[in-house]
């Protein structure tokens, strides 16, 4: 799998070093147990025992099904900085993908209204006091359809396509698109991303419901901040919530 994924990867850093194991817990915990190899290094699984969602959800990470992977960065940014690389790597991952792929806030991935995609970002610090970054990103590639409560939400490019398509290939697209849109943030800010952001965001505009600090509200999303915040306008207030902290759904259901 590291060389099938190597062979012809257009990247200076990321994934010049890759882990692969048939089986882990999750690739995200992999990465955090080996933070002191290189920035960029990519840790890759078939399966996940233990995949974690945002939220303390789970991962389906079933057998050969998607891309199960994890990129260790170690940006020097402030802390409060890190969560804009979650949005940074929803936009390479929305380019990757294709298909039509939108964002839903804050880093979902959508094609029409199913998650194909899901990010996860960990700042950890290792040993030595230094502080890193992992960010995990789930796709769903060749599961021929979901069961239970992912049936209505989640879909694969499977699905979409109704071609089964090369894991490698898609992490290659992945890695390069990642490391392209990881630049500009790190030598331009966030701010040159987010419009990119803006423009494949399904929320914008749109009613929404907002989870967050175990309360609900509903209001129009009317913006995201140069900081990744996301607004909501309510009947009586403007709110600006950060990605780490909220659950966004349409006034529906999922995703409208
Ligand atoms: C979400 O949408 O809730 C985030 C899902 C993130 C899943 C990926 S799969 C690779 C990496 N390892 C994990 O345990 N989670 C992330």
């Amino acid at each position: 799998m590291e060389n099938k994924i190597k062979d012809g990867l257009k990247t200076k850093f990321i994934g010049h070093n890759i882990v692969y194991k048939e089986k882990v817990d999750s690739t995200n915990d992999l990465a955090k147990r080996n933070a002191h190899l290189d920035d960029g290094t990519v840790f890759i699984a078939d399966t996940q025992t233990k995949g974690k969602g945002r939220l303390g959800r789970e991962w389906d990470s079933q057998k050969g099904m998607g891309v199960w992977l994890t990129i260790l960065l170690k940006p020097q940014i402030p802390p409060e900085e890190a969560s804009e690389i979650t949005l940074v790597a929803g936009v390479a991952a929305c380019e990757a993908i294709k298909n039509g792929a939108k964002i839903k806030y804050p880093n979902d991935i959508v094609i029409g209204t199913k998650k194909v995609c899901g990010i996860l970002t960990e700042c950890s610090q290792s040993a030595d006091g230094d502080s890193y970054i992992v960010c995990g990103i789930g796709i769903n590639v060749n599961q021929k359809s979901f069961e239970g409560e992912l049936k209505d939400k989640a879909t694969s490019l499977y699905e979409v396509t109704k071609q089964h398509l090369k894991r490698e290939d898609i992490i290659r697209k992945l890695l390069e698109e990642f490391e392209k849109t990881y630049n500009i943030f790190l030598t331009d800010g966030f701010e040159d991303i987010l419009q990119e952001y803006k423009n494949n965001c399904i929320n914008i505009g749109k009613e929404v419901k907002a989870t967050y600090h175990g309360k609900e509200i509903f209001g129009i999303c009317t913006d995201i901040t140069p900081n990744g915040e996301i607004v909501i306008e309510t009947e009586n207030e403007t709110l600006k919530i950060n990605s780490g902290e909220v659950s966004i759904r349409g006034i529906y259901g999922y995703t409208i």
